[in-house]
Formats: structure tokens, sequence, C-alpha cells
């Protein structure tokens, strides 16, 4: 019988256990409360090599993977024509193993492409995004049914609903790249899940209102011109102390699912590094901040998946990228650095259960 939200909150604060010493994983609540939403974690291969309870816990817990950097092209294409798939075939086998999905992450990206790339000619560039989309799919398509085919396509600053990233596949195939990569992936994988991903959607504040304009100008754009878009992911990198636009949010969402559109959550955390220090307040405001979040984006209906970006603050980037002033370790996932639940991991198992 599934606990309530109230028991699962206390079992979680007071929980000191973990999937290896047998206390039930997110995956046993789901399988009991018949929860339709997986739950997925982030995975960089050094990780699970420096701590194989990590492989464990995401095999407890997860009904999905998401590889960190193995799929990206500075990893998998360290030169024209050659593909390097070593640490991409870890992740996959550690999938495979334990009867979890991998998340395509992620097909075309303006970031972390090899130097290589920026010296092809416009007509070259178009072939090797073609080839790179089809050798990549058709090798993981036993694993992989859901793919970040363009990652990060709209500026910070995006002063108008047509504003673009600039990216090496902008400038050499033009702005047309993100349609072709779409084409292009359900011609090799038409029952995929085909994703455009994005993060900063998700506040009222600063940049995210008008990002979120413009993301969905773009996927409104991809639709009417027929580009076999079928999902968008919110990455959901959530900045700690920044309202949630949740009325706006929640608007958002219902017009991306009246196109037709999955809505994933791809890359869940919550950067805690302006939040208060005491463990308790922040482990707080944290879970408090996913809840406005997955309430505003499951008001007009279920998610296909939540992954977080890791799965324990043991391992997270946010720690290098997003250090505290005061020292303290930073706490952006729903299990703490000993695999302990918080209560951000009981906020996120009410909203995978929900109808
Ligand atoms: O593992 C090496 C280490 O051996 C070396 O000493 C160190 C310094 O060079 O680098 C380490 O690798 C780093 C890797 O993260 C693991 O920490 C790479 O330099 C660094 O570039 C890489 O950054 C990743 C970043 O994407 C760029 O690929 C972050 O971990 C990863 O969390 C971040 O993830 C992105 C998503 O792909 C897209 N959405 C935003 C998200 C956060 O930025």
């Amino acid at each position: 019988m599934a606990l309530t939200r109230r028991e699962l909150l206390q079992w979680s604060l007071s929980a000191g256990a973990s999937v290896a010493a047998g206390t039930t994983p997110l995956r046993a609540f789901a399988q009991n409360a018949g929860a339709p939403c997986p739950f997925g974690a982030a995975l960089y291969l050094p990780d699970l090599e420096a701590d194989p309870r990590l492989g464990r816990e995401i095999a407890g817990h997860c009904q999905r993977v998401t590889p960190v950097s193995e799929l990206k092209w500075t990893t998998s294409r360290p030169a024209p024509g050659v593909f390097d798939f070593a640490a991409a075939d870890r992740i996959a086998d550690f999938a495979r193993g334990d009867g979890l999905a991998m998340h395509g992450h992620t097909l075309l990206w303006y970031a972390e492409n090899p130097d290589w790339v920026s010296a092809l000619s416009p007509s070259e560039a178009e072939r090797v995004m073609a080839d790179h989309i089809e050798t990549v799919m058709l090798r993981y398509r036993d694993v992989a049914q859901s793919w970040d085919v363009v990652n990060e396509p709209i500026p910070d600053v995006a002063p108008s609903p047509e504003a673009r990233r600039d990216s090496v596949w902008r400038a050499l195939v033009g702005d047309d790249y993100v349609a072709q990569a779409f084409h292009r992936a359900h011609d090799i994988a038409p029952d995929a899940l085909l994703v455009l991903n994005e993060y900063d959607l998700e506040f009222a504040i600063e940049h995210s209102p008008a990002k979120r304009d413009a993301f969905s100008h773009l996927v409104h754009e991809l639709v009417d011109g027929g580009a076999p878009i079928t999902a968008v992911g919110l990455q959901a990198h959530l900045r700690g102390g920044w309202p949630i636009a949740k009325d706006e949010l929640a608007r958002f969402v219902e017009d991306m699912r009246a196109l037709g559109l999955a809505i994933l959550v791809t890359e869940l955390d919550v950067m805690d590094h302006e939040l208060p220090g005491p463990l308790a307040e922040r482990d707080a405001l944290i879970a408090a901040q996913v809840e406005d979040f997955l309430a505003a984006v499951t008001a007009s209906g279920p998610l296909h998946s939540i992954t977080t970006w890791g799965l324990t603050d043991k391992f997270t980037w946010v720690r290098w990228a997003y250090p505290r002033a005061d020292g303290r370790g930073n706490r952006p996932l729903p299990f703490d650095e000993n695999y302990a639940p918080k209560p951000m991991f009981e906020v996120i198992d009410h909203y995978r259960s929900m109808p």
C-alpha cells in the first residue's frame, strides 16, 4: 500500500537508510502507486566508476538515465568521420543491464562541439549533422527512445520572440538546422520522442519570461512548418530564490500540450548557492520551489518523465559551477551525499504519482 505524502515525508526525513540498505526505493513506490511518470537521473561515467553505489541507487530508484557528457560531440566525435562510443556504450550497457531507458542527450547543441566542426563548409555541415544523427540514433535504438534533438536553441537574452541562439550549426546550416535535425531524427526513428530542450523557462523574473516566449515562438514555428517535434524538455535547473512563474508556466505548458507535445522535465536540480545555510531551512525552501514548479507543469496533465540532473548531492555540477560563499556543500538533488532522501524526493514522488 502506498504511503501518504505526510508518512513519506516523515519517513524520508528520518530515513538514513537507502536502497542499498533495503529502503523502499522510489521505483517500488512508483510500481506500488501505479505512477504513470518515470523518474530518471543524469549520470556521468567517472562518477559511476568512482562510486558503484551510485549505480545501485539509480537502478533502484529510476526508470531512466541520461548521460551527462558521453554523447556530446566533444566526447563522441574526436575527428571528422570518427565516432568514439566507448563512454556512451558504458552508460548504455548500464541502462540495459538494469532495464533502464536511456535518454539521448544531445544530438545537437551550441556547446561542446570540437574545433573541426567549425572548419566545415555549409554543405559538409549538413551532411555531417545528418550522418551524426543517423549513426548515433541507430546505435542506441534498443535503449534510447527519447532524444534531445536540439539543446538550448534560445539565447539567455531574447530581445524578441524571433531570437535564436548563435551556434556553429546555425552559422553553417542556417536557422533551418533545427527543423532539419528533427526531420532527420524522425526519418531514422519515427517512433522516438523528439525533444526540443531548454533552460530558464521556469521563472517570473530576469530573462526567463522573454526566453519562454521565444522558445514558444520557435516551437510553434516548427509545428506550423511540419517539423516532427513530439516533445519539449524543461531542463528545470531551478535558481534558488527566483520565483516560479506559476500561472504563466502553467499556461505555457498547456499551450505546448495543445500542440500535441509531451512534456519532459529533463535536468531538474536547484542551484542553492544563494539560499540560507542551515540544512533543514534550505531543504525546505528547495522542496517548496520544486513544488511550485511541478504544480505548474502538471496543472494541465501528467508529465512524460521527471529526470534530475544527478541523483545525489555527492555528484553535482552545481558544486563547482555555483559554490556557496559559506563553503557549505550544495544540496541541489533529491538525495544527500549519503544517499539519504530529502524533502525534494518526497515532492517529486508525489507529482510522479499523480493520475
Ligand atoms: O572529468 C573532468 C576532470 O577529469 C577534469 O579535471 C575537469 C577539469 O578539466 O573536467 C572534468 O570534466 C568536466 C565534466 O563536466 C565533469 O565535471 C568538463 O570539463 C566540463 O566541461 C563538464 O561540464 C558539463 C557541461 O554540461 C558541459 O558538457 C557539466 O558536468 C554538465 O552538468 C553540464 O550539463 C548541462 C547539460 O548538458 C545541458 N543543460 C545544462 C547542463 C548544466 O550546464
